[in-house]
């Protein structure tokens, strides 16, 4: 190569190095389609600013980043990963305020900071999943009564809907409710416009498809008597989260996200460890249980972040494939089913 060849292909490789990355925007269809979430009227505790969880906790180990910031969250790992939890500095027990969140605006705005996070995960194939991740400073749990008291009670929360959309045409939306959730077609779900609409339950924020009461066993939990667990939803304050969020591409190779307007905080998504407290032990006197049972807990532990979501199901549903359901009667008949077979198989144990 000569000299002159050598100097051109220098500033050749030079010009493309400072001409600015091109990034992609996030698909249109995925703000288009996006949720709109109905809190339920008598809601305390909504969504909160991602950033505000950082102002009112600490992590549960030294030597992390000083101060702690979403640019930074994802350093914690080195120090201990998924044992870590970001631990409130208030007594949380006492329910301090900054647990109540910001309630959306008459726009739906969540002011002070995104409070949500959209990731996309594009597939390369015409399926493209989006996940519309909501953040609240604390869950409230049900109050069976039964135990008199609010079971499940936990600092930070982290829920979700996903959207599976083929071609850029929404398909089915998953409903993340507790550990689990349920999945419709989009035509199936009631809409504003052309967005679906979520119910976030009351203190859980669990998402339903409509507003009602929805009952929910804990999973594998055998008792020596009925134990329902009712969430509820209702038409409260509507919340936009697209107002006020975060939006990334997620890229499932290597696990890493992008953020679309190039400037956007990564490292919190990277974060292993939870988002509040880990459950109370029941030597501390602030702890209730019942029978000995830990599920009854009062206060349980913090959730982990949106990257322990399944960002790259291969259905709708997180982990398994589930009944996706194409109206919402067809849900609710399932369900009385379901309850019907419960109670036969009940009447049989007695
Ligand atoms: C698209 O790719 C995903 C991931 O590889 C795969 O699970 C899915 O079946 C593909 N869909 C189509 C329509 O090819």
């Amino acid at each position: 190569m000569t000299a002159s060849k050598l100097l051109s292909l220098v500033s050749f490789i030079a010009g493309v190095l400072s001409t600015p990355i091109k990034r992609d925007g996030i698909p249109s269809f995925v703000l288009d389609y996006a949720p709109l979430v109905y809190l339920d009227t008598a809601e305390t505790y909504n969504p909160g600013p991602i950033s505000s969880q950082l102002l009112h906790t600490a992590p549960s180990v030294q030597g992390g980043p000083s101060p702690l910031t979403l640019d930074n969250l994802g350093q914690l790992n080195s120090l201990g990963g998924s044992s870590i939890s970001l631990d409130s500095t208030d007594d949380f027990t006492t329910y301090p305020s900054w647990l109540n969140g910001v309630a959306p605006d008459s726009t739906g705005k969540v002011a002070g900071g995104p409070s949500s996070a959209i990731i996309v995960n594009d597939y390369q194939n015409g399926t493209v999943y989006a996940f519309y991740m909501y953040f609240y400073n604390f869950n409230l749990g049900d109050k069976p009564w039964i135990l008199g008291y609010y079971a499940g009670n936990h600092v930070g929360d982290w829920e979700h809907n996903a959207i599976k959309f083929t071609n850029g045409q929404p398909e089915s939306i998953w409903y993340s409710q507790h550990s689990s959730g349920e999945a419709f077609t989009y035509a199936a779900t009631q809409k504003i416009g052309q967005r679906p609409v979520s119910y976030s339950a009351k203190g859980t924020h669990a998402n339903y498809a409509q507003p009602d009461t929805h009952d929910h066993t804990i999973p594998g939990l055998n008792l020596p008597f009925t134990f329902v667990i009712t969430d509820t939803t209702s038409q409260g304050a509507l919340w936009d989260p697209t107002l006020n969020s975060y939006q990334y591409s997620y890229h499932a190779a290597d696990n890493t996200f992008t953020a679309f307007d190039g400037v956007s905080p990564t490292s919190w998504l990277d974060f292993q460890g939870t988002w509040g407290d880990p459950q109370l032990l029941t030597s501390d006197s602030r702890q209730r249980e019942t029978l000995g049972i830990s599920v009854t807990a009062e206060w349980t532990g913090g959730p982990t972040g949106p990257d322990d979501k399944q960002l790259n199901r291969p259905w709708i549903c997180a982990a398994t494939s589930c009944p996706v359901y194409t109206s919402l009667r067809a849900r609710d008949e399932e369900e009385k089913e379901e309850e019907e077979e419960e109670e036969e198989e009940e009447e049989e144990l007695v």
